[in-house]
């Protein structure tokens, strides 16, 4: 890859820097006003996605100095770099080619001089026919039963994905079957997900990379004595398969390389989905359903791979989001999806993209002298207006927000669909233009109250309106913000693909264990931690 400019230290980035002041007094109602035609100006619409931008403090000087600190931070290198297998995961030594997965094209893409399509292919295909067998009735289980209950044993990419695409995409599953997702180490995660299931009748897929994550082992080791108690040990083939990048390991577990469905090295956990680790998600919508939603990821990926960078949308998305995080000192951002079954999205894109982007040094392992990924969070509306949108409209702190919504219901039941989305259009209006003093005391409000009734405005949203959530929307959706976090990479010259920062913890935890199951091991820890292990211990 080209070598990257100190990005604080650029033209563009001085540029900005300036600018920014000058628009820390500018409000969005003199923006609207000065341009009657900003609302469609500053939007793109591609295949099933609106994006409407205008609603952010901007104009058209500064969106293209933010779309020239991408180029200066060599984005289409970068991205070429990704798209061709080139090892941009520098401390792993890895491609990065989630892209791969998704790649219905099926042209060619090579790693270490070799196709990765006809693997892909084949999991694929393997994938798909498992699931016809699974839904039919026709595998597993004991003689005369079926599979009912399908339980996803991983964590973090390997939980997160499939747990929010069965959520997100849950009008087109099979509701005849029953599917839990269990990831927390925590016992009680198990023990309720099992607790009414009948293991004659339950199939377990044990996602894991690695093979070796410490809770989804502990949680599939649990779960095949449940199995085990019941049935016996000649029952484990047929309730238990893996998914995973380890053969050696998921044999040693029992289970065998026929019921074992393989990724890749080249594949992050958290952009997992779209492959192996989206089995339980594809037995629940069917191949078909699944197949659609890789269109929809692929379509994504072209869209941002050939679009120029002004009419890109993840680009768009990302430029907004380094100007507020950089310029403005935006900590974070929230992502508000207008649609229930999108429950979990935010809790998807917390780990995609804090552990992606939640980075200190550059790629050289030099201090990265700006601030990097924000913190993620969200939760579908209208929820969120009873509980933090306070804070969005007249808070201290400035939260960039994404709006997702959709012109049809999944679930048309009277005017439910008419309220949600005049919830949806108001917020956007309401953060946007405010409500001035003037206007507050326009409508007859005591003077002493007018400051409490005050909204400031300008608070800036991105507002994304689709046709429906349906598998190929939801797969552009998805791409779209996965994207969205590589660009931001590539201009704060961070390693997007690697996740040392969660290293630290789970040793320490490891050494700590022993000491929990001998009360008689000597403590060593630091005062505090010392402390509250030996009340722990007291029981
Ligand atoms: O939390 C760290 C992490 O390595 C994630 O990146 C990953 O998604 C998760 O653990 C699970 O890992 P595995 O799929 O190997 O069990």
């Amino acid at each position: 890859m080209p070598r990257h400019p100190r990005i604080d230290r650029t033209a563009e980035w001085r540029s900005l820097a300036k600018l920014a002041k000058s628009f820390k007094s500018v409000s969005l109602r003199d923006l609207f006003a000065a341009d009657p035609a900003r609302g469609t100006r500053y939007a793109l619409a591609f295949d099933k996605l609106y994006l409407d931008y205008s609603k952010n403090l901007f104009d058209g000087e500064v969106l293209s100095l933010l779309l020239a600190l991408a180029d200066r931070a060599g984005l289409p290198a970068a991205r070429e770099a990704m798209f061709t297998g080139r090892k941009i995961n520098l401390t792993e030594n890895r491609a990065v080619l989630h892209v791969a997965l998704r790649n219905r094209s099926n042209a060619p893409i090579f790693v270490d001089g070799k196709d990765v399509m006809p693997g892909v292919n084949e999991v694929l295909s393997r994938m798909a026919d498992f699931a016809r067998r699974v839904r039919a009735g026709e595998w597993g289980g004991e003689p005369g039963r079926r599979i009912r209950a399908v339980v996803n044993i991983g964590i973090g990419g390997s939980d997160l994905g499939p747990a929010m695409a069965y959520e997100a995409l849950k009008p087109f599953s099979d509701r005849e079957l029953t599917f839990r997702f269990v990831s927390n180490v925590d016992g009680t995660h198990v023990s309720e997900a099992l607790r009414d299931l009948d293991p004659a009748e339950t199939l377990f897929i044990v996602a894991s990379k690695t093979f070796t994550t410490q809770e989804t082992m502990a949680n599939a080791h649990t779960a095949r004595e449940w199995l085990v108690r019941a049935l016996g040990e000649e029952a484990v083939p047929r309730h238990f398969v893996a998914v995973s990048t380890a053969a050696d390991k998921v044999a040693a577990f029992g289970i065998g390389t026929e019921n074992m469905f393989g990724f890749w090295d080249w594949v992050g956990g958290r952009y997992s989905l779209p492959g192996a680790i989206g089995l339980s998600l594809m037995i629940s919508i069917g191949p078909e359903n699944f197949f659609a939603m890789l269109e929809g990821y692929h379509a994504m990926d072209n869209h941002f791979r050939t679009a120029p960078a002004a009419e890109n949308m993840p680009v768009i998305l990302a430029v907004l989001g380094i100007w507020y995080a950089n310029f403005f000192g935006a900590q974070s951002m929230a992502l508000l999806p207008y649609d229930q079954y999108l429950a979990r999205f935010a809790a998807y894109f917390q780990q995609a993209d804090m552990e992606s982007n939640g980075k200190r040094v550059t790629r050289r392992g030099k201090p990265v002298g700006v601030t990097t990924g924000p913190i993620v969070w969200g939760e579908p509306g209208t929820n969120g207006q009873h509980a933090f949108y306070q804070l969005l409209h007249q808070g201290t702190r400035l939260v960039p927000c994404d709006f997702i919504g959709f012109k049809r219901s999944q679930n048309p039941v009277g005017e439910h669909h008419k309220m949600l989305m005049s919830n949806f259009f108001a917020q956007t209006e309401a953060l946007a233009f405010g409500r001035t003093a003037e206007e507050v005391r326009a409508l007859g409000v005591p003077e002493k109250l007018v400051p409490h009734r005050v909204f400031p405005g300008s608070r800036p949203t991105n507002t994304i309106l689709a046709d429906e959530l349906d598998p190929k929307t939801f797969g552009e959706l998805v791409a779209l913000y996965e994207h969205k976090i590589f660009t931001q990479g590539v201009i704060w010259d961070i390693l997007s693909f690697d996740q040392w920062g969660v290293q630290l913890g789970k040793e320490l935890a490891g050494k700590i264990l022993p000491e929990l199951r001998d009360p008689s091991l000597p403590l060593a820890h630091d005062s505090s931690t010392n402390e509250l292990i030996r009340r722990f211990r007291e029981g």
